[in-house]
């Protein structure tokens, strides 16, 4: 079986963070989204894989995956150029992918279980595409599984205004080369998109086997600020703790908490976890670090509180201030001006930012 990653699509749900660089690269708990995916296909023993790249700074995928045997795989990539749509994309990969069954993972997905069991039943089954179902409060965002109570899929239908069910299609696909015909049989939807779900709904109605696979762990898409800052949550409730930086005598620490080499905790400072703070940070003193936060490379936390946020790296903050629920992008500075009200802050800020409050 081969693995198809895909990097591309648009990002503007996550502006300004995807001004400079592709969503699958922002972060969750100071590893970007993609290389979960990629770990993940690679532990269901896939090594063939093939990453779809779009236009906004390819560039930077291909330099944090290169050519993939860092992370024990063999990475092809594959130019799909301007984002027009999932079925558009894995048509993109009809070389790559051969004659075998292959399994696409959107880049922006997180899923808790893994897909290892997911693959072995592909591969042992004889369906033609079997896809993942995950219950969610909010079908009309996703695309939406209509079940039978054999559990056979009677619908799918992408972001339906009236969904027939809770049940949303997990960014995680599998196919036989069977899928490429129908693809080129596709037209652009109202997005102006070749849709994926039309094209497995197509390969079913066409009478091909499709089977349905309900996922039991969580499972996020991260498509939105506030999805990225659940995905860090649930991501760093498995955290373990791992001290290679310098502790101040007097830190007081509470949870699992992370600390990356070169990093040091001054005097004065809780960490209260779980919390993971990358390399080379210094942070304090007197600094409060709350659950839920992660602190990307090379940042300097002077003072202040900070809780439940990203801070992608390279950044300063030194205000004084109580920074919640938010996404802080690469090389930005909160400093602090004169005269203002203390008062919780929620901030979404691209890279390059500089906010003074
Ligand atoms: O996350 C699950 C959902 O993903 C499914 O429930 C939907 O059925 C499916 O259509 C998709 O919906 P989204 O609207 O969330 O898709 P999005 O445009 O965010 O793209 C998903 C991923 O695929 C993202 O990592 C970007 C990548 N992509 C997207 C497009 C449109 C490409 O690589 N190329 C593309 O042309």
């Amino acid at each position: 079986m081969k693995g198809l990653i895909l990097a591309g699509g648009a990002g503007t749900g996550l502006r300004p963070l995807t001004h400079t660089g592709p969503k699958q690269l922002i972060p969750i708990a100071n590893k970007p989204n993609i290389l979960y995916c990629l770990e993940d296909v690679r532990d269901a023993g896939i090594t063939e894989i093939g990453v779809i790249l779009g236009e906004n700074m390819p560039e930077k995928v291909e330099e944090l995956l290169g050519d993939g045997s860092s992370y024990g795989v063999k990475i092809t990539y594959i130019v799909q150029g301007a984002p027009r749509g999932i079925a558009h994309a894995v048509g993109c990969a009809r070389e790559f992918v051969g004659n075998d069954p292959f399994v696409v993972y959107l880049g922006d997905n997180l899923l808790r279980g893994g897909i290892r069991e997911m693959a072995e039943e592909f591969l042992e089954g004889d369906a033609e595409a079997q896809v993942a179902l995950c219950k969610v409060p909010n079908p009309q965002r996703f695309g939406v599984a209509e079940l039978d109570e054999d559990g056979n899929i009677v619908s799918l239908v992408e972001k339906p205004k009236e969904p027939k069910s809770d049940l949303a299609l997990v960014g995680i696909y599998f196919f036989q080369e069977s899928v490429f015909p129908i693809i080129d049989e596709l037209k652009p939807s109202w997005r102006n998109e070749l849709e994926i779900t039309e094209a497995i709904d197509n390969l079913r109605t066409a009478g091909n086997l499709v089977k349905a696979h309900v996922v039991s762990g969580w499972w996020k898409d991260t498509g939105r600020p506030e999805d990225i800052l659940e995905a860090n949550q649930l991501i760093l409730q498995d955290l373990e703790t791992s001290i290679e930086g310098d502790v101040a005598e007097d830190v007081e620490t509470r949870g699992n908490v992370s600390i990356g080499k070169g990093s040091k905790i001054l005097p004065g400072s809780v960490i209260k976890g779980p919390v993971v703070v990358g390399e080379n940070c210094e942070i304090g003193p007197k600094t409060y670090v709350g659950p839920y936060t992660s602190i990307g490379d090379n940042t300097r936390l002077v003072g202040g509180e900070i809780e439940d946020t990203i801070v992608v790296g390279d950044c300063v903050i030194d205000c004084g201030r109580r920074i919640v629920h938010s996404l802080i992008g690469r090389h930005s500075s909160i400093l602090s001006s004169e005269g203002g009200k203390p008062a919780g802050h929620r901030l979404i800020l691209g890279e390059n930012s500089s906010v003074m409050i």
